[in-house]
């Protein structure tokens, strides 16, 4: 049985004040359940709030994104050291932001992973395809490309420490959520793809997760579908309530 995920990622949103009031009212209602890992991805400046009032809920910490080096002279980065530091299990990486904004190449993701790995971190690998590329036909290709090389060191006894997140990237912050049809779709390519690379052991078990416009209403539908393990939040998680009603439906 794979274990659901929902995950919020806060992107270059809230405050330390936001974050902790938002802690503070999800906690008030979120059911003490193992059914689902919940996780939230803060940016780094409000990981330690968030932190303090999560220690004694089972919500799980992701940071963001962490540098391509374990530690040393780049001013600005932040290690996966530091990350664990914090308190965090989870990392995301190769977010369609970062590598549309930020230049970052499959080989980049694939060293941050490496190190994320060596950290005792788990990695939430996003790929994705975009507009142009989905209206060519190339969504397959293009997400087969992704993992190729974000996964490229990668051996069967590390997929234990990665989640897979397919985020279309036309469906990003646009409200235009893929179908569940169309996420389905994907997401069994995807496990096929673990399966023929890994073996079947792994693609039972690996969770691939969904995101791209996640709303309480789109929620139940995506989850009912069967390789779909759970949703990588952005916009529909900076409110508490909404990021609740979208866990509720995932039990
Ligand atoms: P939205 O839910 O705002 O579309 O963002 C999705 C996302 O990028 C999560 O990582």
């Amino acid at each position: 049985m794979r274990r659901p995920i929902i995950a919020g990622n806060w992107k270059m949103n809230m405050l330390i004040s936001n974050a902790a009031e938002w802690v503070d009212e999800l906690l008030v209602h979120l059911p003490v359940s193992d059914e689902v890992d919940v996780i939230v991805a803060p940016p780094f400046t409000a990981l330690a709030a968030v932190q303090d009032r999560i220690e004694k809920s089972k919500i799980l910490l992701a940071g963001q994104n962490i540098g391509p080096e374990p530690e040393g002279a780049r001013t600005g980065e932040v290690s996966a050291a530091m990350l664990k530091d914090a308190g965090c299990d989870y990392v995301i990486l190769g977010h369609s932001e970062r590598r549309q904004f930020f230049a970052e190449s499959d080989e980049l993701i694939n060293r941050k992973l490496n190190i994320a790995c060596d950290h005792g971190l788990i990695s939430i690998i996003c790929v994705g395809e975009s507009l142009e590329e989905r209206n060519a036909g190339q969504t397959h290709d293009v997400v087969e490309r992704q993992l190729v090389g974000g996964l490229a060191s990668v051996v069967g006894g590390q997929l234990d420490r990665l989640v897979i997140a397919y985020e279309p990237v036309w469906a990003i912050g646009t409200g235009l959520n893929a179908s569940p049809e169309q996420a389905q779709d994907v997401h069994r390519f995807i496990r096929n793809w673990i399966n023929k690379i890994f073996g079947s052991e792994q693609s039972a078990v690996i969770r691939v997760i969904y995101g791209g416009s996640v709303k309480p209403e789109t929620s139940a539908p995506l989850m009912a579908q069967q390789d779909i393990d759970g949703l990588l939040v952005g916009g529909a998680s900076l409110k508490s309530d909404s990021f609740y009603d979208i866990i509720n439906s995932s039990l």
